[in-house]
């Protein structure tokens, strides 16, 4: 291989929902008490390790970006889980692996929470494992990326 050849590496999109900018303070008996950028500076480093180029949105209107520029999404769409059809709808367009994460877990959680409108759009789900499910999500996109897996 030449010097000059371009080495390109994945990328992978995550993306944090509503109120999750407050973690670290909102109901740390539930969230625990790492703050968003202790989740995306840990994202990040093992990102590197893995050699996966990580970018973080707290947005909810990047979904479409993801198509063609990433190779992976990890989504802890927050309280839109159970009520939003068009984040669904997004997701449901992207041909490549989605993981959805959630801090807590939301089945044993109120009766609302059990439902989650992005389960039949997405790869696969992670939930009650606090932080540590996010870099699980990347190590699972880190698995199927080379084998081609993307939405069930
Ligand atoms: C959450 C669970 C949701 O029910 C809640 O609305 C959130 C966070 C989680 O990560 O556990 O905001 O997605």
């Amino acid at each position: 291989m030449s010097a000059a050849t371009a080495i390109s590496i994945p990328r992978i999109l995550v993306i944090h929902g509503p109120n999750l900018n407050l973690l670290g303070s909102r109901e740390p008996s539930v969230y625990g008490r790492k703050t968003l950028e202790d989740i995306n500076s840990a994202l990040a480093t093992l990102g590197q390790r893995l050699g996966i180029s990580v970018d973080a949105f707290q947005s909810n209107d990047r979904i479409q970006k993801a198509i063609g520029a990433y190779d992976g999404v990890i989504i802890n769409a927050a309280g839109y889980t159970h009520t939003s059809v068009a984040i669904r709808d997004a997701l449901a367009m992207l041909s490549i692996p989605v993981i959805e994460v959630h801090l807590s877990n939301i089945h044993k959680r109120e009766p609302f929470r059990h439902t989650s409108l992005m389960a039949g759009a997405v790869t696969g789900q992670i939930v009650g494992l606090g932080p540590i499910g996010y870099q699980l999500a990347l190590r699972a996109i880190a698995e199927l990326i080379p084998l081609g897996v993307a939405v069930a």
